[in-house]
């Protein structure tokens, strides 16, 4: 039992994404203590990486982290949250110089990548010492990676060759790392370290026409291809990559077999659409609270504040519902959660601005001595709260511009009763909107399309609910974060067999 426990170990997966799971919190008496972090990549990951007994190379959200201080656990932590389980040696925390960050990760990812790659170049700034921050902080992560490498061969090698597992995968995840995995192959080949790599972007990948505005789209294309699997959501992600892959890089590439190939390597190319630990939801669903009165219908968003998930659309639609469709004033109220999100970068202090305003300004135009249309929880809430929300809720409102996947309208199918469902209203823009089909589409950029169809959710049958919300709750039960995880396992597996490594056709 030991000798596989250590097995085990020894074929750990390297998860290195920018952000740890946890962020560190600096206490009055100097120590530090962690708090579970919000998005998509954590809420998928974390989980992976606590089953595959993984390490985890990343950012501890603090400016001035010192990798020589000890972290204080969480005096009551969240043991329903993703993180619940993660061991802190799993975590391999690193530390950078706080402009060289702020430059790197306000500036290049969060106001160039972010908007570019969600198809908002008019919001993108370009900027040279934002880049060269980029290609250094890459660099850091590269060789905190190297050590982790280093590591799990070295635990890899006391094993008897018999009972040796394969080589470690090094996972790379979303846009802040893009440039990490030609680093970390070339250290492996001077130290003669096996291992296999693989990339997941978790946000889109936009048409050659958008990625092309990026000045040094070449060598961001090329980092990716560093790895041997570049994994997206859908099948145009896939698709616009391997486009510019061709169009910029002049590289071979292959839109049936899905792979690329640069300098004498073949890289693979897969959709692979990100799923939920649905069975947790869904349990915890059962057993949460009851949090609002039945007397009303509940339509519901959950966002991190972020302008593209659609939140200053959405609630004019919503303004626009209640003044068409005055029969639900009194009788129906919107609630929106947003989790604070990356407040130093100005185009989200000011959208927080536009956001209050808005709220006050239809609060104030719609309420009543006894009711108020819309309720504004600025914060993130616990598991146990997100699931009562999603449960009771009659409506989940997710509208979203532009969005890589969407990971709130799979927890708020899974949270749905299979007695008495909600209906889910669904952007086309997410990655999502393509695959879960039987949702109330809308456009969330056509106002009174969205005021409409909240209207046509409010009062739809039962038979016609739970006929959606089944077939929704059937493929995110199947399509869940373990199936994620096992297709990535075998693309990375089917790399131990010679006959999918040639470097030519
Ligand atoms: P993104 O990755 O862009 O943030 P997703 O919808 O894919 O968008 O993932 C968001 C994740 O963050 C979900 O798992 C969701 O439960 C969590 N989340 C978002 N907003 C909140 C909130 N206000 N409170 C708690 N969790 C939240
Ligand atoms: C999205 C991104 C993640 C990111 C998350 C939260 O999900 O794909 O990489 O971690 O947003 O954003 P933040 O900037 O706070 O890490």
């Amino acid at each position: 039992k030991s000798e596989d426990k250590q097995n085990r170990a020894a074929a750990s997966l390297i998860v290195v994404s920018n952000r740890l799971p946890f962020v560190l919190k600096r206490e009055e008496d100097g120590t530090l203590t962690r708090k579970a972090s919000a998005g998509g990549l954590v809420t998928a990951v974390a989980p992976v990486v606590v089953d595959n007994h993984g390490i985890w190379v990343g950012w501890t959200g603090l400016d001035d982290f010192d990798e020589e201080t000890e972290v204080i656990p969480e005096s009551s932590p969240d043991d329903k949250a993703p993180t619940a389980g993660l061991r802190p040696d799993q975590a391999i925390p690193l530390s950078v110089n706080p402009k060289l960050f702020d430059e790197y990760y306000n500036g290049c990812c969060n106001e160039t990548y972010w908007p570019l790659f969600h198809s908002m170049p008019d919001r993108a700034v370009f900027n040279r010492d934002h880049w060269k921050a980029y290609q250094d902080v890459n660099d850091i992560f590269a060789q905190k990676t190297l050590e982790a490498v280093r590591s799990v061969h070295e635990k890899r090698m006391a094993i008897p060759d018999c009972s040796r597992p394969d080589p470690p995968i090094v996972w790379i995840h979303d846009y802040h790392l893009m440039l990490a995995a030609n680093a970390i192959r070339d250290g492996c080949n001077d130290e003669g370290l096996q291992v296999r790599m693989g990339f997941f972007l978790h946000i889109p990948f936009p048409s050659f026409d958008i990625i092309r505005i990026f000045p040094w789209v070449d060598e961001i294309l090329m980092g990716m291809l560093g790895c041997d699997l570049v994994g997206f959501h859908i099948g145009d992600y896939c698709l616009n990559f391997l486009d510019c892959c061709q169009r910029c890089l002049g590289c071979r590439t292959d839109k049936n077999k899905m792979f690329v190939e640069h300098c004498g390597r073949r890289v693979m190319v897969r959709a692979l659409p990100i799923g939920i630990p649905y069975h947790k939801f869904e349990s915890l669903s059962r057993i949460a609270p009851r949090v609002f009165p039945s007397d009303m219908k509940i339509i519901l968003g959950v966002d991190r504040l972020d302008y593209t998930k659609g939140l200053v659309a959405r609630l004019k639609s919503l303004e626009r519902m209640f003044k068409k469709y005055p029969k639900w004033i009194g009788k129906a109220i919107f609630i929106q959660v947003a989790v604070p999100s990356r407040v130093d970068v100005a185009e989200y202090k000011e959208l927080k601005e536009t956001i209050d305003r808005l709220v006050g300004h239809i609060n104030g135009e719609f309420s009543t001595p006894s009711w108020s249309p819309i309720r504004y929880i600025f914060g993130s809430v616990n598991q146990d709260q997100l699931v009562a929300f999603y449960r009771d809720a009659n409506v989940g409102l997710i509208t979203p511009l532009r969005d890589g996947m969407n990971l709130v309208a799979k927890e708020f199918v899974a949270c749905q009763s299979e007695s008495d469902p909600g209906v889910l209203i669904l952007s086309p823009f997410a990655g999502a909107g393509g695959l879960m089909q039987e949702a109330l589409q809308v456009n969330p950029y056509e106002t009174d399309n969205v005021a409409d169809v909240v209207d046509r959710a409010l009062e739809m049958s039962l038979d016609e609910r739970k006929l959606r919300m089944n077939q929704l709750k059937k493929r995110e039960k199947r399509m869940d974060v373990d199936a994620w995880v096992r297709s990535f396992l075998s693309g990375m597996d089917s790399l131990l067999v010679p006959s999918v490594r040639p470097n030519h056709d």
